[in-house]
């Protein structure tokens, strides 16, 4: 018989049907619990909320378990490539040498961005943060491509939209990064594959011949494959909410990319790194800070330890963890002071008791700072790369929802505000 749940609300029976996944994680349904009570669920943050089923990622935080369609990240970080790992998020299956030699050179061919485009980079100041300019490019799609806004493209239509995107944020991203150092923008190469050209487009100089460093290409392949899903969370959640609207490939990633600018999210990276400058800075003696970190009155929080879903280990840091000792090497940058200060906060997270009790662990955030760093991206950079590599998993959870007809996102709430009261003119305010 199938599982059902029993509310009893004053008195009054409602069965709840169970829903189960594929894992065995389980849901009870409550989409008829308002027409049946006038009752609806609260849950600040959706903590014990399951918004959508979703064939794309499994993760299960108490075991450290995450996969893409079924393979586990492990398999995937250590065989695949960035690009066949953002078609199997797509489209739900590892390509064939043929499939992922059209996707990849489809990609390679819409590289290049309109020139028009470029003279947007023109019209920001300075001061602008590089995830405005790219949720705000990224946007700025749909006035290039205007058939991308119509709800009703056809299949291969859409995919020509995820082709786009997947190919110029690279570019777009690069050339964020070149304009806020005021340095020349370099053009896309199409005999690099996706990650040495994005290095390439990030780091070469038109006076200099640019050698792609494979050990950097690795990291840099392992970090995107890394980020390129983690079901729902608030960026993932945000694009689908937005694309449930029907509103275009374009604008519902670009909304995304706000979400993941926010320092609880994506920019939890950036916040390694000055937190570890400033533990330099004060002297570097970490013992003060971990003692502080410990102390309930202090302000101070140690980035990048814990998370939210994750409760014994992220396994995205063990994975990442190794290849930033890989690329310190390979860059001589191992006896930095700011890696130095990196090795005695995560020593500290692993041994002493405090961290071991409350599940701090390091996780994904601080290892990727550290190679970011390594790898001379500025601070400010971190979370666009982050974007590049959550796009794939954008795409497809987008792709997902409108495949699925999910209908538009509407939740409801508890109204505290103030009961019915009549309107004051304003001679008689006080
Ligand atoms: C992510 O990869 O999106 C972050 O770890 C945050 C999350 O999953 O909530």
């Amino acid at each position: 018989m199938a599982e059902t749940a029993e509310l009893i609300l004053n008195g009054q029976s409602i069965t709840l049907p169970v829903i189960e996944g594929t894992e065995h994680e389980k849901a009870f349904d409550i989409g008829k619990l308002r027409d049946q009570t006038g009752y609806v669920t609260l849950d600040s943050g959706y903590k014990n909320t399951g918004a959508t089923k979703s064939a794309i990622t499994f993760l299960d935080g108490e075991e450290g378990i995450l996969r893409y369609r079924g393979y586990p990240i492990e398999q995937l970080a250590e065989n695949s490539s960035f690009l066949e790992v953002g078609y199997l998020l797509i489209y739900g299956h590892l390509p064939t040498q043929a499939e992922l030699t059209d996707f990849s050179s489809q990609i390679t061919k819409h590289t290049l961005i309109h020139e028009d485009m470029r003279k947007i980079f023109d019209g920001f100041p300075s001061s602008t943060h590089p995830m405005a300019i790219l949720s705000s490019l990224t946007c700025a799609l749909t006035g290039f491509y205007p058939e991308s806004i119509n709800p009703n493209q056809t299949a291969d239509e859409n995919n020509l939209q995820i082709v786009r995107l997947m190919a110029k944020l690279s570019t777009i991203a690069a050339w964020t990064y070149k304009n806020s150092v005021g340095h020349p923008l370099n053009y896309p190469r199409n005999d690099l594959d996706y990650c040495a050209n994005l290095l390439y487009m990030m780091f070469s100089f038109p006076t200099e011949k640019y050698e792609v460093n494979p050990v950097v290409v690795t990291a840099m392949n392992k970090l995107l494959i890394l980020h390129a899903d983690h079901e729902q969370n608030c960026s993932t959640s945000t694009v689908r909410l937005v694309g449930s609207a029907n509103a275009s490939l374009y604008g519902s990633v670009s909304a995304g990319i706000n979400a993941l600018w926010g320092p609880l999210h994506g920019g939890a990276n950036q916040e390694v790194i000055e937190m570890l400058e400033e533990i330099l800075k004060s002297g570097g003696d970490t013992s003060k800070f971990i003692a502080r970190a410990k102390d309930k009155n202090d302000q101070f929080r140690l980035m990048g330890f814990g998370h939210r879903v994750y409760k014994n280990f992220d396994p995205r840091a063990k994975i990442i963890k190794k290849a930033a000792d890989e690329v310190l090497h390979a860059l001589g940058l191992q006896d930095s002071p700011l890696l130095k200060i990196a090795q005695e906060l995560e020593q500290a997270a692993l041994t002493d008791e405090y961290f071991i009790e409350r599940k701090l662990y390091p996780n994904v955030d601080f290892y990727s700072g550290i190679i970011y760093k390594a790898l001379g991206i500025p601070t400010e950079m971190f979370t666009v790369m982050f974007a590049l590599g959550r796009l794939p998993g954008w795409i497809a959870q987008w792709k997902e929802m409108r495949e699925n007809k999910e209908p538009i996102g509407r939740p409801r709430q508890i109204y505290t505000g103030e009961l019915e009261r009549n309107y004051v003119p304003m001679a008689e305010r006080k």
